[in-house]
């Protein structure tokens, strides 16, 4: 498998030099849309060099796809007010601002209003306000633009700087190690023991685990960012071998939309040169709204060459105290009641009710980090 990048180009929307001073118009970023801009202009987002015009939007919506049949399964849209909406014209180029700072110009092909419900029942297979990721989009403005950006400066990168490379440096990286075959892990919670399992078991077949964490907006009960970090640092330190894990920060939000966000995930991972990808159980998905397998099952809609990077799909895994190690209904003959249940909600059920998640559960020194990172008192 080669490692091009999705649609084949990488994309490069940055331009430290470029000239806005005449541009009167402009249009005030949320932190969400300022990811994606971000996004957009290191590559992230191949084959997108802007954000959806309502061809692109509609496609994706309907069918999972770009309007030239690239698969794509997440809008990646720009929201604002009807009120800023009315000062802006197609033509128009658009400063794209945060807090007075100039991060980007847009250039104003299309302003149209979508059918949120829609893309909510489409993206995330529910209309309710319960999701969280149906809940961002309802609130966010009506009217999106869309366009090719360019982005001119860059968000400061204060926290997690020596971590934040972008596609094409991460390429780098991955040729200079010599690997060939890497895979790419998406998380949004600290590493317990049944994500290790499947990194490591997915390590004994190819060159190196990418570990990605998403850093960008989560719900506010996920783990803070910083926290899961340092969790990450101290467990690669004490138990994976330095030379075929490679670790650095996904500066994107969480959409939450399971299924198809695990084909977006997978997209981006390949954006980052990464060969293969892993899906779990559940993977981005949140509360009841998807089936444990629905993240692996949609992968199914697409031939592996449309992909272009092959998802390594993983069963529920778990603790077995009769097998003395971590396994899935794969490789395990016991029952139930031998087996431990993991995942991130539990494991931040247990830390926010005071107690210590067991080391079946999560290793210790991971656990020290979080019960210090969330501050809540040892039993
Ligand atoms: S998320 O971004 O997908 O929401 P999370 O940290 O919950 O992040 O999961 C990271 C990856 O590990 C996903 O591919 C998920 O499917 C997988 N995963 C999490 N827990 C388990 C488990 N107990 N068994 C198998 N896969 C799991």
């Amino acid at each position: 498998m080669s490692l091009l990048p999705h649609g084949g180009i990488l994309v490069n929307r940055f331009n430290g030099e470029y000239d806005y001073s005449a541009l009167t118009k402009e249009v005030e970023l949320d932190n969400f849309s300022l990811s994606d801009l971000e996004l957009i202009a290191i590559g992230a987002f191949s084959p997108l060099t802007g954000f959806m015009s309502s061809n692109d939007y509609n496609e994706v919506v309907k069918n999972m796809r770009l309007a030239n049949g690239l698969v794509w399964s997440i809008p990646i849209t720009l929201p604002v007010t009807e009120e800023v909406a009315a000062t802006l014209q197609v033509g128009d180029q658009v400063k794209l601002v945060q807090n007075g700072v100039v991060y980007g110009v847009l250039e104003l092909s299309e302003i149209y209003t979508p059918d949120k419900k829609f893309e909510a029942v489409q993206v995330y297979r529910t209309d309710e306000l319960a999701h969280p990721g149906v809940c961002k989009l309802l609130e966010r403005p009506n009217v999106y633009l869309a366009g090719q950006i360019t982005m001119v400066k860059r968000p400061e990168k204060n926290e997690f700087k020596e971590f934040s490379l972008d596609p094409s440096e991460v390429r780098e990286v991955f040729a200079s190690k010599g690997w060939k075959t890497i895979v790419g892990f998406q998380t949004r919670n600290p590493v317990h023991r049944a994500h290790e399992y499947i990194q490591k078991c997915a390590l004994e077949i190819v060159d190196g685990l990418f570990l990605n964490p998403l850093v960008g907006e989560t719900k506010a009960d996920d783990i803070p960012a910083n926290v899961r970090m340092e969790s990450y640092q101290v467990l690669l330190e004490k138990y994976y071998p330095k030379d075929r894990v490679f670790l650095a920060v996904f500066p994107a939000a969480m959409r939450y939309a399971g299924p198809r966000e695990a084909i977006f995930h997978a997209m981006v991972r390949k954006n980052f040169g990464c060969t293969h990808f892993i899906v779990g159980r559940d993977h981005a998905g949140v509360g009841n709204y998807y089936g444990t397998y629905d993240a692996q099952l949609i992968f199914r809609n697409f031939t592996p060459e449309e992909l272009g990077i092959t998802p390594l799909f993983f069963e529920h895994s778990f603790f077995c105290k009769k097998c003395g190690n971590m396994a899935s209904t794969k490789t395990c003959p016991h029952s139930m009641e031998d087996r431990l249940i993991l995942s991130g909600t539990k494991v931040r059920q247990m830390l926010s009710n005071g107690e210590v998640p067991p080391p079946e559960f999560s290793r210790k020194e991971v656990v020290e980090v979080l019960i210090r990172g969330v501050r809540v008192p040892s039993v």
